[in-house]
């Protein structure tokens, strides 16, 4: 984009996300200081991005038509998909017509929607380390991936799924029958196809925040952030930071993997590049081709935070990765289903030394809904661990009334 123009007039620079949740509305926001007139679509009314944009589109993103007739509406300069949940076929042949430049490319949004897109041209295409794998359509055809080479552990994982739903762990040939039925509850479509996985037993795992942004001579160059190490609970992240400390072969070749994968996607923004790691060695988990959950720990550890990289990266500037202090975040969860809530504690929880809050306004809680983030810093990344993690729990969140 060679200029910035004014927001709400004929010349505004105009960026839509499609998705406006906790990672949405960061982005919003990081646009909205760069001057960009924005516009938050999701599925409901009332979501956290919603409230902070310029324009607030509610549709049911899944649907084709309702998508393209929304961005033939509205014009956007960007379109910037933020969930995976996107009629992707859709943006593909808006792309193509040149009605939308959609971020990073729409066919990186599609191959990342479903994990058999990713996974083949991962494993198949660019020949990436990963966990053995195999795509199954039936209980029949999951026990003859098991028998024929999957063997156990391993894990299943409806194709279409995210923050762990539909995944389970098979220890022994009496649990086959039940992550089977758990994938088919829990996948994004019903008559799902599952990917079986053999169970890596990885020392850690990391997100290596991975920015393909312009350089100076106009060319797209590949940056990386420090290492983002992460715990995840039943498949969704409860505490991350940063660094992570890394062998420097095991960097080198997490390096070589993200910056392999995301040439291929292509395209401008950042990725979330997850990686598990043995020793000198990595594989290739999974990657989004937009912030990750786990890089909110980045509002507190780094000078220009995920979110800003990509707002930066779309609009073709140039972009910093350096890391500010060591730092880390830990999940407020709703655990309790109710429509409005009270968030109780929030003095005691800002009273714990050099951290800070997202609180992300959601307008109803689940038991296991992501509703907000405790940040800290400290010279150590296990001080800052101790302090995100005390913080996040003097936070309670009340049905209100
Ligand atoms: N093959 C595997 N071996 C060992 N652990 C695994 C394997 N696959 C997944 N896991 C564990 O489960 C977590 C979630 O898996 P994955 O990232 O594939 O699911 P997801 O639903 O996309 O989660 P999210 O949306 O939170 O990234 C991983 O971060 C890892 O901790
Ligand atoms: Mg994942």
């Amino acid at each position: 984009m060679s200029h910035i123009g004014t927001p709400l007039s004929p010349c505004a620079t105009k960026v839509m996300l499609l998705g406006s949740g906790e990672l949405g509305k960061e982005v919003l926001i990081a646009l909205q200081r760069l001057g960009v007139e924005t516009i938050a679509v999701d599925r409901y009314a009332d979501a956290p991005g919603q409230q902070v944009a310029h324009h607030a589109r509610t549709i049911a993103m899944s649907d084709a038509d309702q998508l393209k007739a929304l961005i033939e509406a509205e014009k956007p300069d960007l379109v910037v998909p933020e969930i995976e949940a996107i009629a992707t076929p859709a943006l593909e042949a808006l792309e193509a017509a040149g009605v939308a430049r959609v971020v990073p490319t729409a066919r990186a949004a599609r191959l990342t929607m479903d994990r058999e897109g990713i996974r083949r041209l991962a494993a198949e295409t660019l020949g990436l380390p990963t966990s053995p794998y195999r795509f199954c359509d039936s209980l029949e055809e999951l026990q003859a991936a098991i028998d024929g080479g999957i063997g156990y552990p391993c894990v299943v994982k409806p194709v279409m799924s995210s923050s762990g739903k539909g995944q389970s762990k098979i220890d022994g040939p009496d649990g086959v029958r039940a992550a089977w039925d758990y994938a088919m509850a829990g996948g994004r479509v019903s008559h799902g196809r599952i990917i079986v996985e053999g169970f890596i037993d990885f020392d850690y795992e990391i997100t290596l925040l991975t920015v393909r942004a312009r350089g100076a001579g106009g060319e797209v160059e590949t940056q990386f952030c420090e290492p983002i190490g992460h715990v995840q609970v039943s498949g969704d992240y409860v505490e991350s930071w940063q660094p992570h400390p890394m062998h420097p072969a095991a960097l080198q070749k997490a390096q070589q993997i993200a910056a392999a994968v995301t040439a291929d996607l292509g395209g401008q923004g950042i990725f979330g590049v997850e990686l598990f790691v043995k020793g000198e060695q990595v594989w290739f988990s999974e990657v989004s081709p937009r912030p990750h959950d786990t890089g909110m720990v980045t509002m507190i550890t780094q000078w220009q935070n995920e979110f800003e990289l990509h707002a930066r990266a779309i609009l073709g500037l140039p972009v910093s990765t350096a890391l500010k202090s060591p730092g880390a975040s830990a999940v407020i969860y709703g655990g309790v289903d109710a429509k409005a809530v009270v968030f109780e504690g929030v003095d005691e929880a800002l009273r714990v030394p050099q951290t800070d809050l997202r609180l992300f306004g959601k307008p109803e809680s689940f038991v296991k809904r992501r509703m907000g983030v405790a940040l800290a810093h400290a010279a150590d990344v296990d001080t800052a661990r101790e302090r995100a993690k005390e913080a996040a729990a003097k936070v309670k969140v009340r049905a209100a009334g």
